[in-house]
Order: structure tokens, then C-alpha cells, then sequence
């Protein structure tokens, strides 16, 4: 599969802040590891990061036009506002799986929304960066399943 991972505003300083919410491993090293796990499981990852909503939404515009086959996103805080990122998901057929490094239920009340969630297959919320792994695999499942 061409898989898009998409990041959004503030992921690029994880390992720096919040380290006892988001994990001491830096960005490149979370994303190296994402890339090599993609790789090994025969799929092509685009990744990208992006602390602009416009930049993040011509980025699912354009793996569209790329032919990609699926979307990893951690929205970052727009999960919880973004009513273009949602529409940018849901104008595109690609199916797309939410990711969150921390269980986003388990903190304050304004987290516990995602607007994004509904046009994605499925979240995984609190398993670090290993979260964008299980997503590739729960993306491979839902091919199979579901005919996606
Ligand atoms: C996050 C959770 C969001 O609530 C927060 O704004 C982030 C990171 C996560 O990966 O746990 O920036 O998406």
C-alpha cells in the first residue's frame, strides 16, 4: 500500500515537550521507526508534518492525486476543531485511520471530541508512536474485511 502519514501542529517537538504525556523519543527517530516498520510490511509511506491546516489538507489532496491507497493522521489539536481537515478526509475515498500518542479519553474534557474520527475507519489513542504501526496493520485487516 502507498500509505500518507500525516502529522499535524506540535508533533515535530515531541521528545522535547510534555515529555511525561508524549515520550522521550524525538520526531525523526518516532517517524524512522514508522518508516522502517512501513517498509519491512511491503508498503511505501509518504510522511509529513505540518503545524498549518492548509499545508496539511493539500497534503491529502495531493495523495489523492498520487493514487495513494490509505492515510495514517494525527491531527494533533486539530482533532478536536478542525472542521476543514475533517472535510479534507471525507472528499477523498482513501480510507484513513486517526492515531493520538497519548489515550486522548484519558486527559481533559476538550480532547475527549475528535471531529475528525467519524470519516476515519477507526482511532488508536495511547500507545505512542507504536499506535502508527498498528494502524498500518489495522489498515491491511480492513482491506481484507471490510473491501476497502
Ligand atoms: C495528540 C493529542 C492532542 O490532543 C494534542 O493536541 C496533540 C497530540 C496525541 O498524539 O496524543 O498535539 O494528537
Amino acid at each position: 500500500m502507498k500509505i500518507l502519514i500525516l502529522n499535524g501542529p506540535n508533533l515535530n517537538m515531541t521528545g522535547m515537550r510534555e515529555p511525561n504525556i508524549y515520550g522521550r523519543t524525538g520526531y525523526e527517530e518516532m517517524m524512522a521507526q514508522v518508516e522502517r516498520a512501513a517498509r519491512s510490511r511491503g508498503h511505501e509511506a509518504r510522511i509529513f508534518q505540518s503545524n498549518y491546516e492548509g499545508a496539511l489538507i493539500d497534503e491529502i489532496q495531493r495523495a489523492w492525486r498520487d493514487n495513494f491507497d490509505a492515510i495514517i493522521v494525527n491531527p494533533g489539536a486539530f482533532t478536536h476543531y478542525s472542521y476543514a481537515l475533517r472535510d479534507a478526509l471525507s472528499s477523498v475515498p482513501m480510507p484513513a485511520v486517526e492515531v493520538h500518542l497519548s489515550n486522548i479519553h484519558a486527559r481533559e474534557e476538550f480532547r475527549h471530541r475528535s471531529v475528525t474520527a467519524p470519516v476515519c475507519i477507526g482511532q488508536i489513542a495511547g500507545f505512542g508512536a507504536e499506535g502508527y504501526i498498528l494502524a498500518m496493520d489495522a489498515l491491511h485487516a480492513a482491506r481484507a474485511v471490510k473491501n476497502i
